[in-house]
Formats: C-alpha cells, sequence, structure tokens
C-alpha cells in the first residue's frame, strides 16, 4: 500500500533514525521530513538516505500554523509521526517557553493541520505522539511506569511532553481523530546530541574534559537503544490499537555513576589507554533542581500486544555508540561549535 508520511523532528537524534527506518523498510512510501534544523537538528544525520526517492525534506516551524496548514494541504499525509520537540530536561529550566511553544503549542498546530484535512473521513489515518516516560514523574526504589500511571511530571519538559500527551488524547475523544501514543524511555546511540549524559560523556572523554555527575550520581534511567525505539515505533504506528498509548523501554536501569564508570572502561579499551584514565575526570556537580529520582517502563503491553522486545543487548548497544562517536568526530565537531560552548560554560558544568 502507498502511503505519504509526514515525519516531524526527523533531522534530530530519534527521528533520523526513524526517517531512515521508514526511507529504507517502506520504498512505495513517500517519507516527508518536516524540521526546522534548531541546534539540534542536523541533515548530517540523513545524508545516506537523503537521495532515495522516497524522501522529501521540508523546512518549516511547527509553531507556525499558516505552515503547518501549507504543508499538510501541499502534501496531504496520510500519517504523521511527529517527534518535533525541544528535548533536553535543562534547557527547559532555563526557558520553560521555548518548551510550551514547540512542544505544546506546535502539537496543537499539527492536531489543528491534521485534523483539518482529514476530518472528512479518517480512513486510514493516524497521528502518532512520540512522547516520553518522564510524563510520569519519579519512582521510587521500586515499581515501574505502565501505560495506566497517572501522570506527574515535574520539569518544564515533562510538563509540556505531558500537556502535549493530553492534547492529542482530547483531538482523538473530541474530534474522533486517529491516535497512537509512544512513551519511552532514556535512548542512546548515534546522531545523539552531546547534551544528553552519554554524548556529553564520550565527547568529554576525547576532549579530557570533566565528566559533570549531578547531586551524588544515584539517579537511575533505563536506557534503550535508539534503533530499538525506531523499530517500536514503526510497529505501533502500523499495529497499535486506535486511542492507545504504549510503554516503551529497554529493561535496562543504570545508576548515573555506575553507566558512567562502564562507559569509561569501555572508552578506555577502545582508545587503548590504561584503565582508570577516563574515570578520573568523573566530577560531582551541582544537582539539577527537581532531578527525578528512577524511571523505569514496564514495555509488558508492546510486547504482549506487538511483540516487540530490544533487539541488542546494553552491552552491545553501548559499544556500536561508541565505535559511532569514535569514527565520526567530525560530525561531534560540527555540531559542538557555535552557541554549544557558551551554553556549557555558562549554565551548567562551569567549565
Ligand atoms: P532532538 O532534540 O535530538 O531532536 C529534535 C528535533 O526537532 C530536531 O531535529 C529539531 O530541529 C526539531 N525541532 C525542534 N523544534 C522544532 C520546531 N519548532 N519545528 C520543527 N522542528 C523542530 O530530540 P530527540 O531526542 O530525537 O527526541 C525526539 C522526540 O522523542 C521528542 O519528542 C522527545 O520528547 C521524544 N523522546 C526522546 C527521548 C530521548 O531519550 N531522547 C526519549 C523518549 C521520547
Ligand atoms: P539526560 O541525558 O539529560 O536525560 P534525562 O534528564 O532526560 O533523563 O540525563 C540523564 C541522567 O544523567 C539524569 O539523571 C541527569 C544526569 N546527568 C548528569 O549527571 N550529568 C550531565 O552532564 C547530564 C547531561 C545529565
Amino acid at each position: 500500500m502507498n502511503k505519504k508520511i509526514l515525519i516531524t523532528g526527523g533531522a534530530g537524534f530519534i527521528g533520523s533514525h526513524v526517517v531512515r527506518e521508514f526511507v529504507v523498510k517502506y520504498p512505495n512510501y513517500q517519507i516527508i521530513n518536516l524540521d526546522a534544523l534548531t541546534y539540534a537538528g542536523n541533515l548530517e544525520n540523513l545524508k545516506d538516505i537523503e537521495d532515495r526517492p522516497n524522501y522529501t525534506f521540508v523546512k518549516a516551524d511547527i509553531t507556525d500554523q499558516a505552515a503547518m496548514n501549507a504543508v499538510f494541504k501541499q502534501y496531504q499525509p496520510d500519517g504523521v509521526i511527529h517527534l518535533a520537540a525541544e528535548s533536553h530536561v535543562d534547557r527547559s529550566i532555563a526557558d520553560p517557553t521555548a518548551f510550551v511553544m514547540t512542544n505544546v503549542i506546535g502539537t496543537v498546530n499539527l492536531l489543528n493541520a491534521a485534523h483539518a484535512i482529514w476530518k472528512d473521513n479518517f480512513g486510514g489515518k493516524r497521528f502518532h505522539h512520540v512522547s516520553t516516560d518522564e510524563v510520569f514523574g519519579a519512582l521510587g526504589e521500586s515499581g515501574f511506569f505502565t501505560e495506566d500511571t497517572k501522570y506527574d511530571p515535574h520539569s518544564p519538559y515533562s510538563a509540556s511532553k505531558a500537556s502535549s500527551d493530553h492534547f492529542v488524547r482530547a483531538y482523538h475523544d473530541t474530534y474522533g481523530l486517529p491516535i497512537v501514543l509512544t512513551n519511552c524511555s532514556n535512548n542512546y546511540g548515534p546522531n545523539h546530541f552531546p547534551e544528553k549524559l552519554i554524548p556529553l560523556c564520550i565527547h568529554n572523554i576525547l576532549h579530557d574534559k570533566p565528566l559533570p555527575v549531578y547531586g551524588d550520581g544515584k539517579y537511575t534511567r533505563d536506557w534503550l537503544f535508539v534503533i530499538d525505539h525506531a523499530k517500536a515505533i514503526d510497529l505501533v504506528f502500523h499495529e497499535g490499537k486506535d486511542g492507545d498509548s504504549y510503554n516503551v523501554g529497554g529493561f535496562n536501569e543504570w545508576q548515573n555513576i555506575d553507566l558512567i564508570k562502564e562507559l569509561c572502561r569501555q572508552m578506555d579499551v577502545k582508545l587503548g589507554r590504561e584503565q582508570g584514565t577516563a574515570a578520573s575526570l568523573i566530577t560531582f556537580v551541582k544537582d539539577r533542581p527537581g532531578h527525578d529520582l528512577r524511571y523505569a517502563i514496564d514495555a509488558s503491553k508492546i510486547n504482549a500486544e506487538l511483540g516487540w522486545s530490544p533487539s541488542v543487548t546494553f552491552e552491545q548497544g553501548l559499544s556500536l555508540t561508541i565505535d559511532w562517536f569514535l569514527s565520526n568526530q567530525e560530525w561531534l565537531d560540527h555540531v559542538t561549535t557555535g552557541d554549544y560552548q557558551h551554553y556549557y560554560n555558562n549554565q551548567y558544568h562551569g567549565a
């Protein structure tokens, strides 16, 4: 079946893997990648597929309702996979309004644009909202987030994503817009912007800079290899039940300090350095305000209903990720010029 699918945020970290997955796996689909190319968007992430005949790039900003209406009118997509967002918690603490604009208003603009062209015939249409487990708030030492866990966001980022999730459900319940949602745990892998923990530490080890550990380092995250997330999105987009949400996670919890030590160990091996070299850069710094203690996903629904489970172990995924960064140091240099140094020197890491 031929479909036209609009993927937003396709030049970013996760979006680039989703675009690649769809362009390569479905040559009879037309994939339209809509992205504003903010600091986090980079078309280098897609250079291996940019010449494929079923791929089109549109530079546009989802905060612009008229621009979204025009794109939907021109391309008439059957499906939307919405990933465009401001995605970094620390940035949301510094500038919450940018997160409201893109994550809340931008999502509502897309819902309006989809509703306007689909409202007379919802058949075969689907709006897939890609969201985060952070909407559920923080867990204590035990327990997991399920699809029924009550929303309890704490950071401006998670509050904006929770709000966008509510709007997506509201358009389903009010107008009948066909929707699905995925709420995923922390991703890692190639193309990950070096403001998030894993790529930031890889970057800093390569530049002999401090590895900033917030607070006591005992905060826990559930890490998933990004290509496994892209495969989960493919499954839910095609086979998920209308109106439902699916939690996606790696069954892979790590305290930050243990994760950084493991990363340091692997980096020393791969760089042929004496063990302990990278770990000597570990520096405990001021904690993030409102820092969520622990996230952990119960992914049994997507496993039972759609047969999804992660395809790589964390050991394999982390090794692949480090190898990618080591062979793509030009990419790292490109994305860390300009604003990046200014941001890090002033905001968080006191470098
Ligand atoms: P990212 O920051 O790497 O990429 C975001 C992309 O959106 C960039 O290409 C950027 O240019 C684009 N964008 C930002 N504002 C835009 C706007 N106003 N108009 C159009 N494009 C805009 O983010 P990511 O980590 O790839 O996350 C993608 C999605 O997945 C987000 O919705 C995020 O909330 C969600 N998510 C991320 C994670 C994670 O671990 N990174 C986990 C679960 C869910
Ligand atoms: P991050 O990668 O920003 O993802 P999120 O906040 O969305 O989970 O952070 C992952 C964890 O690592 C989180 O507990 C905050 C912590 N962290 C540090 O300790 N140091 C850092 O420099 C960064 C960026 C994060």
